[in-house]
């Protein structure tokens, strides 16, 4: 079993733990480090070992303190390079060596994201943002950057004395940097062995506030109040998921806002999740970002996919206990409305990549493929719908959540793969082997396009909005006078991104229409990041022009991926406006994430540039 997306030599050494000083220095726009890796020999007569990096420029490398020897092979295009690290001395199955690199990142390093003053909401102090998950942590620290090796880690980091620094990680206290008076040392202690893809790191003028008893939200001062008051329901939502997947067992659980430009809804980043300043703009309504991300707390940080092709063993079962957490906070029917949402989700993303794309199988291999093309919402509904489908034929929700809870269990603080996980699913129901039997598993999980099963939800919260939709959807042009702004007010935001999910599913509707809807519900006001994603893109669709400028300043005021790509894939397929969208894209690319810049400039089919 090997990991694709990885050079280093996981059959030969494991990494125990991480000891990283790091020292920022927004001037240059990089981090220079000294990393020391505790790691385990796992054979005799053992001398050599390969890390990960990604255009790092590596100084000098100790084992034990020795002078070793050490050459980079050849940089591939996502993988980066193998950093070849011959020790001077033997080391026999079951011996520990401490390896030290000093390095330095390269500006362009494709973790990170430097930003400007004028980037920011205080538009004072730079700020430095990470983001690992999947492949990128090699481009902030020489690693064995695979999910199958855990590790626990203690970092220093030094970070000039107007800024703060935080970490996935617990924070140890600071102390004004020996070396230089002007900054700040700030540490953090990671005592549960996690896989490097959850190294993160924030530089910024940070402030935080307490939101409950192991909870505090940072961001930037101009957000910490809205963030207080949008995430007021964690603690709760993390007594839900302890009852439901065991003890939380990271210690505080905080959330930080980034600035806009973070690519993600949500990142898991132990001890401290991240999240867009997208979920700030809503009305409050029960956050799924949050379920989401504190329940990858047990499915994805406890439990890990081996390897990128199980990718769904994270998010799949992280999609199913965030929906338990719905159904404990909201009801059963609310958690039948989410899944019946996921399904179209699925069906969007298998439209997007085709029906016969082998991405879209539940287990893809990405063998050559880089896991940031592979993303989309496949691992995550597909998984659902699997785990859903499982939950309807082994006895329902309790009885398959005992199964997830004791699966959790099984796998805690090591790697999973999705044969382990269905030899788990065999042993836990040896008493219903006869309908696991009669699972079409080749289908589910190597087949690509929809899964061989569609479930029945049940359509409560849905009804009001099909209702809604199919009027739209059929009233000729002398309809349109019996549309009332009175239409939304018995509709949650929940339902109004569906209803709008609805209408993007067929046919565009004609441009009468669009305007009328504006007319009669004002979205256009609408500052619900979920809504006005949707609202644009059907708007854009029925070649509204006045609204290609909004769908361009939503594309670029934030850069949440899941809503940028598709402004943009929907501008640039209006033919009046394609160039708009490139001169549009080509003008911000340098404040962009540098994932998201180049994902985009695919989408756009526009070359890689030298930037990147
Ligand atoms: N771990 C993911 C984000 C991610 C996946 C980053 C792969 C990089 C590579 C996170 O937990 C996630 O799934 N976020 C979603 C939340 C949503 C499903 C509620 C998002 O960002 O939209
Ligand atoms: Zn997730």
């Amino acid at each position: 079993m090997s990991d694709p997306c990885s050079f280093s030599s996981v059959s030969h050494f494991l990494t125990r733990h991480l000891n990283l000083a790091l020292h920022v220095d927004f001037s240059r726009h990089v981090i220079k480090g000294v990393i020391a890796l505790t790691m385990e020999a796992l054979q005799d007569r053992l001398h050599a070992l390969t890390l990960d990096c990604r255009d790092l420029q590596v100084f000098s490398v100790k084992a034990n303190g020795q002078a070793a020897r050490f050459t980079t092979g050849p940089k591939h295009t996502f993988k980066g390079a193998p950093l070849e690290i011959t020790l001077p001395f033997d080391l026999s199955r079951g011996q520990h060596v401490i390896v030290e690199v000093t390095y330095e990142t390269s500006p362009t390093a494709t973790a990170l994201q430097w930003l400007s003053p004028e980037q920011t909401a205080g538009k004072e102090k730079p700020y430095l943002f990470s983001q690992c998950q999947a492949h990128h942590c090699r481009s902030m620290v020489p690693c064995q950057d695979t999910p199958s090796v855990k590790h626990t880690y203690y970092a220093q980091v030094s970070v000039p004395k107007d800024l703060v620094a935080v970490m996935s990680a617990v924070r140890d206290g600071q102390e004004v940097d020996p070396q230089d008076n002007e900054r700040i040392i700030y540490k953090f202690r990671q005592p549960v062995p996690m896989p490097s893809y959850l190294i993160a790191i924030v530089v910024g003028a940070l402030e935080s506030r307490e939101i409950g008893p192991r909870s505090r939200v940072w961001s930037e001062k101009e957000y910490v109040d809205k963030a207080a008051f949008e995430f007021s329901e964690t603690e709760a939502m993390l007594q839900a998921a302890e009852a439901l997947a065991g003890p939380y067992v990271w210690g505080p659980y905080d959330i930080l806002v980034l600035p806009p430009s973070f690519p993600y809804g949500g990142m898991e980043n132990p001890c401290l999740t991240f999240a867009t300043p997208t979920l700030l703009a809503g009305d409050k309504s029960l956050s799924n970002v949050i379920a989401h991300e504190i329940s990858h707390s047990w499915t994805g940080n406890l439990v890990t996919n081996k390897t990128w092709e199980h990718f769904w063993l994270n998010e799949g079962h992280t999609v199913y206990l965030e929906r338990m957490i719905g159904r404990s906070m909201e009801g059963e029917p609310f958690r039948q409305f989410k899944a019946a949402g996921g399904w179209k989700e699925l069906q969007d993303s298998v439209n997007t990549f085709g029906a016969n794309n082998p991405l879209t199988n539940l287990v893809p291999s990405l063998q050559d493929v880089d896991p940031d093309d592979a993303f989309s919402s496949v691992p995550y509904e597909k998984g659902f719908a699997l785990l859903y489908h499982l939950e309807e034929l082994l006895g329902g929700p309790e009885v398959f959540m005992g199964f997830v809870k004791s699966y959790i269990q099984m796998f805690a603080y090591g790697s999973a793969t999705t044969d382990e996980w269905k030899n788990y699913l065999f042993t836990y129901f040896k008493d219903k082997v006869d309908v696991l039997n009669q699972v079409d598993w080749h289908a589910w999980m190597f087949t690509p396009g929809m899964p061989p099963v569609k479930p029945q939800y049940d359509t409560t919260l849905a009804d009001a909005c099909i209702a809604l939709s199919q009027r739209w959807i059929k009233a000729a042009e002398q309809d349109l006078s019996s549309f009332k702004a009175s239409d939304m007010k018995p509709l949650s935001s929940h339902q109004v991104i569906e209803f709008l999910s609805l209408l993007l599913q067929e046919a565009a509707l004609p441009l009468t229409h669009v305007k009328k809807m504006q007319e009669v519900y004002d979205l256009n006001a609408s500052k619900n990041a979920e809504i006005r994603f949707r609202w644009l893109r059907l708007c854009v669709r029925s070649r509204w022009e006045e609204a290609v400028p909004m769908a361009m300043k939503m594309a670029t005021d934030q850069g949440r991926m899941k809503f940028t790509r598709p402004l943009f894939r929907e501008v640039f397929t209006f033919d009046k406006y394609r160039d708009e969208a490139v001169r549009m894209f080509q003008s911000h690319r340098g404040a962009m994430h540098p994932v998201t810049a180049g994902l985009v400039a695919k989408d756009l089919k526009i070359q890689a540039s030298s930037s990147l």
